[in-house]
């Protein structure tokens, strides 16, 4: 059957790689209508995607993925859904574990369940590279085995899981998606590009875990969410496919290049102790995604370069995230920083 798919439930639209996907889908597909479904945690926000107010084809619905009977009412009127919506960051699920595995397990199986009542065309779960764990030679294939260790990886492996028994089990056209690090703009401050942009903006110490020579291959969000588009079009069901960019940089090199961007001393870096059960690395092999038309537009250099420029423009936007609350969470988890490490 041929695909037709014009009508989008995104859920965790409203946070940072979710709304990009929106703002790129109704920016290049004059045709697509697209429901977003988000909670608006902490991490979320309709700011987000508050240059898209007047479009008549994005409708905004608060909301969680955990609760069914919401999501069955959306769930109807689509052809598609595209999962975002999660608790995403390392750090936090080394505090709070049961708030992932509530939304990105429970979360998953509500949303897959509806998919399949409602006979949908396809299920996308935007999953992560870190459902393979520390890799520390090579590259990761679609085709190797998951061995998480954080909880947030441990229950996005969960969450891939169910996709993986549904389409096995019921023949649910599912999707996942496997990204790399994703920076750019709408990014919330707790994840290591923003906390360093807006913290060296600040004349505030940037926190490098360990001696910074864990890498990250580093992922501009706008070409993360145009590799979930194809593959959300032209994928194979039942598939997996790694989005990224090959390159590898170190949280020294990081926070480097940002002091450098923003004009600031390298007496700024403050090297803390390491994030317990770090993994060093994570490198895809993105050899599956190719054919599919796929490459990333931007170089980290430049993507970097444009994102500093973006928070530079921004700065009520970040400030306002950076709240009582935000620092509360900041030193329960960067313990025995010294007094200069967070506004008076
Ligand atoms: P984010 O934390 O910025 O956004 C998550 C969004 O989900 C927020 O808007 C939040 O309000 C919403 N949400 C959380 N729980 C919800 C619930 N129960 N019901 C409805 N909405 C809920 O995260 P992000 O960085 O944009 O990541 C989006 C997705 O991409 C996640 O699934 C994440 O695992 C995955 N991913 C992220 C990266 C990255 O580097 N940021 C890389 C690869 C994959
Ligand atoms: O790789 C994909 C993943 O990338 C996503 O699935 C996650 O949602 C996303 O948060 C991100 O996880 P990471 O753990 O890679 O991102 P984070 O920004 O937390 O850390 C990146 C690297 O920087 C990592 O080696 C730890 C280091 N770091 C991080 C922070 C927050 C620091 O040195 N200091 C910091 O303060």
């Amino acid at each position: 059957m041929a695909l037709h798919i014009r009508r989008v439930l995104v859920t965790g639209g409203a946070g940072f790689i979710g709304s990009a996907f929106v703002r790129q889908r109704l920016k290049s597909d004059q045709e697509i209508a697209i429901t977003v479904l988000d909670k608006l945690t902490y991490a979320g926000s309709e700011e987000n995607l508050a240059e898209l107010r007047d479009d008549r084809r994005l409708r905004f619905v608060k909301g969680d993925i955990c609760d069914p009977s919401t999501v069955d009412e959306l769930a109807k009127d689509v052809d598609a859904i595209v999962n975002f919506a999660a608790e995403s960051h390392v750090d936090r699920s080394l505090l709070d574990p049961g708030a992932f595995v509530q939304t990105d397990v429970y979360g998953t199986y509500v949303l897959l369940e509806a998919a399949r009542k409602h006979r949908h065309q396809r299920f996308l779960q935007v999953s992560t590279d870190e459902v393979y764990g520390y890799v520390k030679d090579g590259r990761s294939k679609e085709s190797d085995g998951l061995a998480p260790r954080s909880p947030y990886s441990a229950t996005k492996a969960g969450g891939e899981m169910l996709v993986q028994a549904y389409h096995a089990s019921f023949g649910l056209p599912t999707l996942i998606t496997r990204g790399a690090n994703t920076y750019g703009p709408y990014q919330f401050p707790e994840k290591i590009i923003p906390l360093f942009i807006t913290n060296a903006l600040q004349n505030l110490p940037l926190p490098i875990y360990g001696n910074g020579s864990a890498v990250r291959d580093y992922l501009h969000v706008d070409d993360h969410v145009s590799g979930i588009a194809r593959i959300l079009w032209k994928g194979e069901p039942g598939g997996a496919y790694n989005i990224a960019t090959g390159t590898e940089v170190s949280g020294v090199e990081v926070a480097d290049t940002i002091l450098k961007l923003c004009q600031k001393p390298s007496s700024l870096k403050h090297f803390v102790k390491d994030r317990p059960g770090h993994d060093y690395r994570y490198a895809l092999d993105t050899r599956k995604l190719r054919p599919l038309g796929w490459e990333p537009a931007l170089r980290f250099a430049d993507g970097l370069r444009v994102t500093v420029e973006w928070y530079k423009r921004n700065e009520a936007w970040w400030r306002t995230r950076k709240s009582e609350d935000f620092w509360q969470y900041y030193r329960a988890n960067y313990k025995g920083l010294p007094a200069n490490a967070v506004p008076d």
